[in-house]
C-alpha cells in the first residue's frame, strides 16, 4: 500500500537529536534542540518538579479522563499565573472575558488555535509569522487550514530588530490578517521588540484590526522572572480593556521554563466579549479538541497544579528558573569570551551577549554550519544555537571550531 510513499526529509530541529546520538565522537556537541541542560550538560528536573512529583505521589486519587478542554483546577491556576498580576488582565477576568484551556504544549495549543481561527474567523484566513520564525510554525498554522505569509523581522546586517521593516509590513496587511508574534525570547533568532516597540507594533495592530496570536513558549528566560517576562501580555491586556484592540490569542507552554519537555503541557487563551460569549467559544473548543486527542494528558499538567497552588514549590520554581536563565547569560558570556579573548576571532560577537534566552542566532552560513557538524558539532542549518547545550567543560572545543570554520 505504501510502495509510492516517498521519505521526507528529517526534521530541521528533532533531526539533529538523531544525527548526535548516532554520533561516537566523545567530544560531540548539541546546540540542535532547545532543551536546558546543567553545567555538565546532563538534562534537569527542576526541585520545584521534583517536589510536585513527591506530592502527587502521596495524593492522586485517579488516572481519569480531564475534560476536553483540561482540568478546571489547572485551567483557573493558569489564568491567575498570567492574568492577575496586571490591572487590565484582572479586569478582564473580573468581567469573565478570559478563556483558557489546557493544551499539548505549545505545538498543540496553536494547533487548536489555528484550527479554531480557520473554523470561526471570518475576517481572515492568513497568517503572517515574522521572517524567521520557529521552524515548526508555518507547518503547524497550514495543517490547521491557514495559510501563511511573512513579515520583516531580523535584521541581518545588524543582527537586531529590523523594526522599520516590521512595522512596514504590519501596515500593509489586509486588515483582519492574522499575526503571530512570540511574546519573548524570539525563536530563532534571540531578538525581542523592546516595550516601546512593542508599542508602535500594538498601533499597527490596532489600525489595521489585525488578529494577534502570541506565542509565549519561553516565558521566564528573558528577564529571570516568568512574572516580568508578562510584560507583553499586560501592554496587550490593556490594549484591550481600552478598547485599541478587540481581542488576541496566546498559547503558552511549560515546556521550557518547567522543563516539563516530555509531559506536554501548555494552555490557549483566548479573549471574549464575557461570560456569555466564554461559555459559546468554549462549548466550539471542545468541538475542535475532542476529535484531534480527545482530552489532554494529566500527569504533567497535575504537576503545574501543585507548583502553582503549593507556595513553597511556587517559591522553588521561581527559583529554578532563574537558575536556568542565569546559567544561560553565564554561558553566552564564557562563549563570547572564549572567541574573542582565546582564539581572538575577528568578528563582531556582540550578537552573543544582547540576545536573549535559549538561542543565540549566529550569522554561521550553511557552509559553515555543515563544517560544525563534520567535527561533531550540531546546530540548525539557519546557524541558531542552544546556549542550553554549552557547558563549562565544552566551550573551549566550541569556539575552537567555531573559530575554524569562521576564519579558514
Ligand atoms: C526548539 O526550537 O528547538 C524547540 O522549540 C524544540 C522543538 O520542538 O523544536
Amino acid at each position: 500500500a505504501w510502495a509510492s510513499v516517498q521519505a521526507a526529509p528529517a526534521d530541521k530541529i528533532l533531526g539533529l537529536t538523531v544525527l548526535y546520538n548516532n554520533d561516537t565522537n566523545p567530544s560531540k556537541i548539541n546546540l540542535g534542540v532547545g532543551a536546558y541542560r546543567d553545567n555538565d550538560g546532563k538534562p534537569w528536573i527542576l526541585p520545584s518538579v521534583k517536589a510536585a512529583e513527591q506530592v502527587l505521589a502521596q495524593t492522586e486519587t485517579n488516572k481519569e479522563y480531564v475534560p476536553i478542554v483540561g482540568s478546571p483546577k489547572f485551567n483557573e491556576l493558569i489564568k491567575k499565573m498570567l492574568y492577575s498580576h496586571d490591572e487590565a488582565g484582572k479586569k478582564l477576568l473580573e468581567d469573565g472575558r478570559v478563556l483558557t484551556a489546557q493544551g499539548i504544549s505549545g505545538t498543540g495549543s496553536l494547533r487548536v488555535l489555528g484550527e479554531f481561527v480557520r473554523t470561526f474567523y471570518p475576517k481572515s484566513k492568513k497568517v503572517l509569522v515574522p521572517n524567521p520564525t520557529w521552524a515548526n510554525h508555518v507547518a503547524i498554522l497550514e495543517k490547521a487550514g491557514l495559510t501563511t505569509g511573512k513579515y520583516s523581522y531580523y535584521d541581518y546586517k545588524t543582527n537586531a530588530l529590523d523594526e522599520a521593516g516590521l512595522l512596514n509590513d504590519l501596515a500593509s496587511a489586509e486588515p483582519g490578517t492574522v499575526v503571530l508574534l512570540h511574546a519573548c525570547c524570539h525563536n530563532p533568532t534571540g531578538v525581542d521588540p523592546e516595550l516601546e516597540q512593542w508599542d508602535k507594533i500594538l498601533d499597527v495592530v490596532s489600525q489595521k484590526q489585525l488578529l494577534p496570536i502570541l506565542d509565549m513558549a519561553y516565558q521566564g528566560f528573558r528577564s529571570g522572572s516568568p512574572i516580568d517576562d508578562l510584560a507583553i501580555l499586560f501592554k496587550f491586556n490593556k490594549a484591550v480593556v481600552d478598547g485599541k484592540i478587540s481581542n488576541f490569542l496566546l498559547s503558552q507552554s511549560f515546556a521550557k521554563n518547567m522543563g516539563l519537555y516530555g509531559e506536554r503541557v501548555g494552555s490557549l487563551s483566548l479573549i471574549t466579549a464575557g461570560p456569555e460569549e466564554t461559555a459559546r467559544v468554549k462549548s466550539q473548543l471542545e468541538k475542535v479538541i475532542r476529535p484531534l486527542y480527545s482530552s489532554p494528558p494529566s500527569h504533567g499538567s497535575k504537576l503545574v497544579e501543585i507548583i502553582l497552588s503549593d507556595d513553597a514549590i511556587y517559591q522553588q520554581w521561581l527559583k529554578d528558573v532563574r537558575v536556568m536563565s542565569d546559567r544561560l547569560v553565564e554561558m553566552r558570556k564564557l562563549l563570547h569570551d572564549k572567541l574573542k579573548n582565546t582564539y581572538k576571532n575577528p568578528l563582531n560577537w556582540d550578537h552573543l551577549l544582547n540576545q536573549k534566552g535559549m538561542f543565540c542566532y549566529t550569522g554561521l552560513k550553511e557552509d559553515q554550519v555543515k563544517r560544525l557538524i563534520e567535527k561533531s558539532v550540531y546546530l540548525t542549518s539557519d546557524g541558531r544555537i542552544s546556549i542550553a547545550g554549552i557547558y563549562p567543560a565544552n566551550v573551549d572545543n566550541l569556539a575552537k571550531a567555531i573559530h575554524e570554520v569562521t576564519t579558514n
